[in-house]
């Protein structure tokens, strides 16, 4: 059995200069790459979810890889969010603001049944786009969001703050860009 690493957050990599100058990219996929590393966050993500949770959410790409581990182990449900066009039956879609221009995000319009209690799960927050388009969407759907649960949480960009300020508070980091070193 291969040795688990010290901490899996060490397994996430720094790529300067990755999508443009300046920005640091955090990249998953070395994470991705160590099975014991990818156990132990899911280990995390699972121990950090609430009781009776029916769905889970998981946005295109990275919240797919995983949200539908996490689905599997709590026996609940996995709800893909998709980038608009992808998904084939009727949908709802909800926008938000890019650097340049706008992402929209799209679900089944019976994807989840009005009452559910739902888990969000992505790989980073960043600037809280993504999490609140898909905050929306399931509160459309009539669903209850118990939590977002997201594997790093880049605190210099304030998206915390941001979804509080649209009443989204129940948002748990397994890690923040705070408290990391290196
Ligand atoms: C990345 C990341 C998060 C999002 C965080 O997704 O996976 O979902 O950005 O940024 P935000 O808080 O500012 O919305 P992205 O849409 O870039 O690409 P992906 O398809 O690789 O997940
Ligand atoms: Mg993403």
């Amino acid at each position: 059995v291969p040795s688990a690493p010290a901490d899996w957050a060490d397994l996430i990599r720094d790529v300067p200069d990755f999508p443009k100058p300046g920005v640091v990219f955090k990249d998953i996929t070395p994470l991705l790459a160590s099975p014991a590393g990818f156990a132990a966050v899911v280990d995390e993500l699972v121990a950090r979810a609430p009781e009776r949770i029916d769905v889970v959410v998981g946005m295109e790409a990275r919240g797919f890889i995983f949200g539908a581990p996490v689905a599997l182990r709590l026996g609940a449900a996995f709800v893909p969010i998709r980038k608009a066009g992808k998904l084939p039956a009727e949908v709802i879609t909800a926008s938000y603001d890019l650097e340049y221009g706008t992402e929209t995000l799209a679900v089944h319009a019976d994807a989840v049944r009005p009452g559910a209690r739902v888990l969000i799960v992505d790989d980073v927050l960043a600037t809280g786009g993504t999490v609140g388009a898909t905050a929306e969407l399931v509160r459309r759907l009539g669903a209850e969001l118990v939590a977002v649960t997201v594997v790093l949480e880049l605190d210099f960009l304030h998206g915390r703050e941001k979804l509080a300020a649209r009443g989204i508070d129940q948002l748990t980091a397994l890690r923040s860009t705070a408290s990391a070193t290196g």
